[in-house]
């Protein structure tokens, strides 16, 4: 700095900004070890953390570490305002797995539960485990059948389980580099009437475990995440954003059985959530807007995801009267196979539905909604359905590169309204099935179809329900270029 100037500019910028900004005081750390956790995965260290969380002070940013290696053994621990839990690299915190080890209600069944708390989060380097297989009453290669608490009378049905971790009505909630493994359940039920995610479709199947629940939430940051759920396990979703607001989702690693990204809207709407840079495999779907969807969900951007071995890509499933709209899906690379019809999906790349879910149930409409620069290899179409009082308005498709082939044995030829509206249908795959649409613009798409399992019939539509589309170089064909041993 030989400009005095410079140096100058450079001694009074210092003071004034350090001065400008309220002093952010040092994060006082504690360990769950001072408070006697004994760190053996077999005694339950329950008091040790909640202690230390407890002796955080007032206000003021606190850290509780779990230091590694170790394997921490608790029931619920409920954080506090300020508190960030932070698990060492080599420490995991182990879910207790007996009934007595949650809260009595079954909504707040959570291993690491914050509530109305500001300032809160966890990370550190570690994992977080929550032992699903121990919930497993029966290995079944369809689709597990799960333990269910219901007959405490604590819940009803079949997915009375705990989930992972839960942040219901807090502000400034952070999640980051921690690993999220095996949850035993996703979330709640508001109506315990409604048939809501990933009920059976047949028999007594049972399902549950959720891994990161954010309730009535806002200013949210997820990043670099990686959450790992039993591929058989039904409800278990990777995240789960309900009725919250401000979400951001950053470098996550996502292989679940149930959805891995889930914006549901029960009690609240859920406005502006941001999910970049991913890499998701589900049994389900990806990424799924629904289908508990009473109140708006606007303004959601996805980008530079990648989707691989998916039963459903990018999903939505709107069935209870709240509206969609202003959603961006940019930079993504799908790929979807058929999976057991047990689970929701028909290896759709770009499902976008709406229909009441039952005769009580209102229509809403989804909006603006924009897919650009989108690669897909798939096993079955795009299907675009909303219904007569709930259309879907001004979709658009743009720079899309799509590769139907066929390679697993399971049957096609079903169109899949679950939950709820018309069940399974019987309908022939089509590129793009359409129907109750108001306003539709592709625009530079390819449609490759790569073997003669699939007939090449690449748009169809229900006469008379699509209104103002437009088509611009769109091109499909058969794919029998050297690219052909795909
Ligand atoms: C959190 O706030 C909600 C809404 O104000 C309230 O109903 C609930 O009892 C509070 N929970 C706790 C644990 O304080
Ligand atoms: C995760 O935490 C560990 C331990 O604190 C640290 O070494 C590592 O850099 C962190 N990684 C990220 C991506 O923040
Ligand atoms: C409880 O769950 C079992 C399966 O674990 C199911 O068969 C039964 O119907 C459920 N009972 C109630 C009351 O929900
Ligand atoms: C959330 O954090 C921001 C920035 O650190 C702070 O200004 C705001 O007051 C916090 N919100 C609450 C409710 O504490
Ligand atoms: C989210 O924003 C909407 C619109 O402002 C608001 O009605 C709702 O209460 C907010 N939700 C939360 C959890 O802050
Ligand atoms: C949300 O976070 C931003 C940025 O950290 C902050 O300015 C804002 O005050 C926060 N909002 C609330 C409601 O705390
Ligand atoms: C959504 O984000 C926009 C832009 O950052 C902001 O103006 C708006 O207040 C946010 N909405 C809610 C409900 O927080
Ligand atoms: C896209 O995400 C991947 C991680 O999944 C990351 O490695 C890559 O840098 C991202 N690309 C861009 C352009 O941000
Ligand atoms: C959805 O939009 C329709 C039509 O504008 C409106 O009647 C309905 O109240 C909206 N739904 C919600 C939950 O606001
Ligand atoms: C998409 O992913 C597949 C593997 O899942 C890969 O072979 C292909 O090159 C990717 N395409 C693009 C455009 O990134
Ligand atoms: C789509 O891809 C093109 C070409 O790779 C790129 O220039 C453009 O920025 C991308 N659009 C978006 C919205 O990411
Ligand atoms: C037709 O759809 C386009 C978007 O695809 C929209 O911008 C335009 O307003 C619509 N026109 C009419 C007459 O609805």
């Amino acid at each position: 700095m030989e400009n005095p100037l410079l140096l100058l500019l450079f001694l009074l910028l210092i003071p004034s900004t350090s001065r400008s900004r309220p002093l952010k005081p040092l994060p006082i750390t504690l360990s769950v070890a001072d408070f006697g956790a004994a760190a053996d995965g077999l005694r339950y260290d329950t008091a040790a953390i909640q202690s230390a969380i407890d002796s955080c002070p007032g206000q003021a940013p606190c850290h509780v570490t779990f230091p590694a290696p170790g394997k921490y053994l608790t029931a619920t621990v409920f954080l506090k305002s300020g508190v960030q839990l932070k698990v060492e690299p080599g420490a995991t915190i182990l879910g207790g797995t007996r009934l007595e080890d949650y809260p009595r209600d079954s909504s707040r069944w959570y291993v690491v539960l914050a509530e109305n708390a500001t300032d809160v989060g966890i990370g550190g380097g570690g994992a977080v485990d929550g032992q699903a297989a121990e919930f497993v009453v029966r290995e079944d290669p369809r689709k597990n059948v799960m333990v269910s608490w219901n007959q405490t009378g604590a819940c009803l049905g079949d997915e009375c389980r705990p989930r992972l971790i839960g942040f219901l009505g807090c502000t400034n909630v952070t999640v980051s580099n921690i690993t999220l493994n095996q949850p035993a359940y996703w979330c709640w039920s508001r109506l315990t009437s409604v048939v809501d995610e990933c009920l059976p479709v047949v028999g007594p199947v049972v399902f549950g475990t959720l891994c990161l629940h954010l309730v009535r939430s806002n200013n949210i940051s997820i990043h670099d995440i990686a959450i790992y759920g039993d591929f058989n396990i039904p409800n278990n979703d990777g995240i789960d954003i309900e009725d919250s607001n401000n979400t951001v989702i950053t470098r996550c690693h996502i292989d679940t059985g149930d959805d891995a990204i889930c914006p549901k809207s029960s009690t609240g709407p859920v406005y502006n959530l941001t999910a970049t840079n991913c890499w998701i495999r589900s049994k389900s779907s990806a990424i799924k807007l629904g289908s508990a969807s009473w109140f708006d969900m606007k303004y959601f951007v996805f980008d530079n995801i990648t989707i691989v071995d998916s039963h459903r890509g990018l999903a939505f499933q709107i069935r209870d009267g709240g509206n969609v709209s202003d959603i961006v899906f940019s930079n993504i690379n799908i790929s979807t196979r058929y999976y057991d019809s047990l689970w929701w999906g028909r290896a759709e790349p770009i499902y976008v539905t709406t229909c009441p879910r039952d005769s009580t149930s209102k229509e809403a409409s989804i909006s603006n909604v924009l897919f650009i620069n989108i690669t897909a290899n798939s096993e079955n179409g795009i299907f675009l359905s909303g219904s007569k009082g709930g259309l879907l308005r001004n979709l658009r498709f743009i720079n899309m590169d799509i590769t139907y082939r066929r390679f697993t044995s399971y049957a096609g030829g079903l169109l899949d309204y679950r939950p709820g509206c018309q069940e399974l249908v019987k309908h022939r795959t089509a590129g793009m099935m359409m129907e109750h649409i108001e306003g539709l613009e592709v625009e530079n798409v390819e449609m490759r179809w790569s073997n003669s399992k699939l007939e090449n019939n690449p748009l169809e539509f229900k006469p008379s329900t699509v209104n103002n589309i437009s088509f611009l170089n769109f091109h499909s064909g058969l794919y029998t270029s050297s690219k052909s041993n795909y």
